[in-house]
């Protein structure tokens, strides 16, 4: 990863330094320097910490296309001929791999997501949601906090506050999509699920990336794939809140959060931006690792 190769280039410009100056000086004279250095160190940590998310990404992005560092955890495609999949078509998957994106329509009921949406929008009346830049930075260490104006919960199946059968219903067909995914990208088995919603008034998410683009197939910690269902309602016109994709690099364009619609993208390929929302927007994100 660019940021451990930032961060061994620092190590390494320290090594050189000190191999250069350190070798003819007094005793004094060394100590001093290592005291600058420590000083220098200290400083180049905090510049290396201090680069924003996205100017990183947009430096590793320069190195190598992120498709292409994640296309790596990909099988190949020799493996792909007999795959069996559940819900997701091979072109699905396959589009997935070649543009790090794909949606589709009609993988959920219709009942189902008119019922999810009713206890997505109960559940942030209630007060149990929390504006999603309030959530502790080590529960969601991609957050830029102050970027989002959603409320969120966490969703386990079973579980408080997410008992309400549909939604459950939208955990277990996240659940078979993920066996699908799986079927093509090596995963580690791990899911966190989350209900966002927002409430209108022009509310937004900024342009984003969910994870850092990484092949390491031994990485446990980044977020390999997200997968977003709409919990939109059919009848509701003007809501706003279509997400806008920054893929293939260079383009955009803006897929709307059509009711039932599920959005899989690679979480460290795909830049991506929530448009304002003018009314009642909910939906349900699986990050898959
Ligand atoms: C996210 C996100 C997209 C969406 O939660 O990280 O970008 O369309 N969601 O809700
Ligand atoms: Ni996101």
């Amino acid at each position: 990863m660019l940021e451990d190769k930032l961060v061994h280039t620092l190590a390494q410009k320290h090594h050189d330094d000190h191999e250069m100056t350190g070798e003819d000086y007094d005793d004094l004279k060394h100590q001093q320097e290592m005291e600058e250095e420590l000083y220098e160190d200290d400083e180049m940590e905090e510049e290396a910490e201090d680069v924003p998310e996205m100017e990183l990404l947009a430096m590793m992005d320069a190195e190598e296309d992120s498709l292409h560092v994640v296309r790596r955890l990909f099988y190949s495609g020799a493996d792909l001929v007999s795959i069996e999949t559940k819900l997701l078509g091979r072109n699905a998957l396959a589009s997935l791999r070649e543009q790090g994106f794909v949606w589709l329509d009609g993988l959920f009921d219709g009942d189902v997501i008119q019922a999810a949406r009713e206890a997505a929008l109960q559940l942030a009346e209630s007060g149990e949601m929390i504006p999603a830049g309030m959530v502790r930075l080590e529960d969601d260490p991609f957050r830029d906090r102050k970027a989002r104006d959603d409320v969120i919960c966490w969703l386990h199946k079973d579980q408080h506050p997410a008992t309400h059968p549909a939604l459950d219903a939208v955990l277990d067909k996240l659940q078979l999509i993920q066996r699908d995914i799986a079927s093509v990208i090596r995963l580690k088995g791990q899911a966190e699920y989350q209900l966002a919603v927002y409430k209108g008034n022009g509310g937004h998410y900024e342009r984003h990336r969910d994870a850092f683009p990484i092949d390491d197939d031994a990485d446990e910690e980044q977020r390999r794939v997200t997968v977003v269902v709409y919990l939109t309602d059919e009848l509701e016109t003007n809501v706003g809140g279509g997400l806008k994709i920054f893929r293939p690099l260079g383009h955009e364009q803006i897929v709307e959060s059509a009711a039932g619609r599920v959005m899989i993208f690679l979480s460290g390929v795909v830049d991506h931006e929530v448009l304002p929302v003018f009314n009642m927007r909910a939906a349900v994100s699986a990050w898959i690792r």
